[in-house]
């Protein structure tokens, strides 16, 4: 169930419950449930030392199985948080409360939990749907622009894969989308937003809730885009931007093999361009990039399967030669290193 709502009722200290934060995340409230887990912010700590900590106090607790993990954060929170909830005694209750426009838009929905594992992003996780996840706007207010922007390129994928109206509201409402003075803009156009992403994601998830199928193209520029945050070391781009570098990959890759209809990739990457996403960057080498590729957990028979659009809403997958997704990945670099 995904409901709209205060977040803060939910945070009663309880000794069947166990709330998770980061320490950005614990800082949006005057105190915290007593024994909370918090854990210092960033990918470093979505691993397996992050889950023992939160195993070990859901342990010392005395939490069993009918006992509820609630995690109160970003995608890493909620990744995490959802991992050990499905671990722990075969299986704990779990909520979410996400607090980044990229967790409530995607990560909390859909039933993923994930580790990082050998220097690969979610290597290591379980399918392990929430029993109910809260969404507060209000959360957002404190989240960097950077970040909102981040979210957003997910929801610009989610509108491009599965709702050509919003696709085009989006795109009217261009840059001016998240106010570059700071903000959130129209809130209420916001949150309309948030449903109509949401309902997308619904109905792919709905349809392949293992992703054996069509939920696969939920990964539309994520291939080409964990390469570029592999390569990079997870931090010099944001999950957004990367993808965002993934979609205008996947758009050229399309447009190259005359798949994908020439206005419309035209037009979709003018609009990423529009958002403040980089067509091209810089200070990573192709084959670094294509490297962390190869390591794709979404290989099939030892092919990586790449998610390409014919036009909005039509989409497809297909295995593409090496030396051409090479020439690609070259493409989206600017004067390399
Ligand atoms: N399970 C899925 O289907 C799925 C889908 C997409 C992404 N993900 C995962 O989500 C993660 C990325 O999510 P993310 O971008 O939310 O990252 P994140 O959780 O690391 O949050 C980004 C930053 O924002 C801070 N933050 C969180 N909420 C805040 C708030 N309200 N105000 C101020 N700061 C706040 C965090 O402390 C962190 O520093 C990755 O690990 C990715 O693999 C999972």
């Amino acid at each position: 169930m995904v409901s709209c709502g205060a977040a803060l009722p939910l945070l009663r200290g309880d000794r069947d419950v166990l709330h998770v934060f980061d320490r950005n995340t614990s800082a949006l409230f005057p105190r915290l449930p007593e024994g909370s887990v918090v854990l210092a912010p960033g990918e470093d700590s979505k691993n397996w030392a992050g889950a023992e900590a939160i195993l070990s106090a859901a342990f010392d607790r005395g939490m069993a199985r009918d006992s509820l993990f609630i995690a109160v954060g970003g995608g890493m929170v909620c990744d995490l948080t959802a991992f050990a909830a499905s671990v722990f005694m075969r299986g704990a209750r779990l909520r979410l409360l996400p607090t980044t426009l990229l967790a409530m838009v995607d990560a909390s929905f859909g039933g993923k939990t994930a580790i990082n594992f050998g220097g690969c992003k979610n290597l290591v996780g379980t399918f392990y749907p929430a029993e109910s996840i809260t969404l507060s706007t209000a959360f957002l207010r404190s989240l960097p622009r950077r970040e909102l922007l981040c979210g957003l390129a997910e929801i610009v994928k989610y509108a491009m894969l599965g709702d050509a109206v919003l696709y085009e509201d989006l795109r009217k409402r261009g840059e001016g989308f998240f106010p570059p003075e700071g903000g959130l803009g129209d809130e209420a156009f916001l949150l309309d937003v948030l449903w109509r992403t949401l309902e997308v994601k619904a109905r792919f998830v709905r349809e392949d809730p293992e992703e054996q199928g069509p939920r696969a193209y939920l990964n539309l520029g994520h291939t080409f885009g964990h390469g570029l945050e592999a390569a990079t070391g997870f931090g010099r781009f944001t999950h957004g931007e990367a993808v965002a570098w993934g979609m205008m990959r996947a758009l050229r890759a399309g447009r190259r093999l005359g798949i994908t209809g020439e206005r419309y990739a035209q037009e979709a990457t003018a609009f990423l361009k529009a958002l403040g996403f980089p067509e091209k960057v810089r200070g990573v080498l192709a084959a670094d990039i294509l490297r962390a590729m190869e390591k794709d957990k979404k290989k099939k028979q030892g092919e990586i399967r790449f998610v390409l659009q014919r036009g909005p809403c039509d989409n497809l997958t297909q295995s593409l030669d090496p030396a051409f997704v090479a020439e690609i990945v070259e493409d989206g670099l600017e004067c390399n290193v």
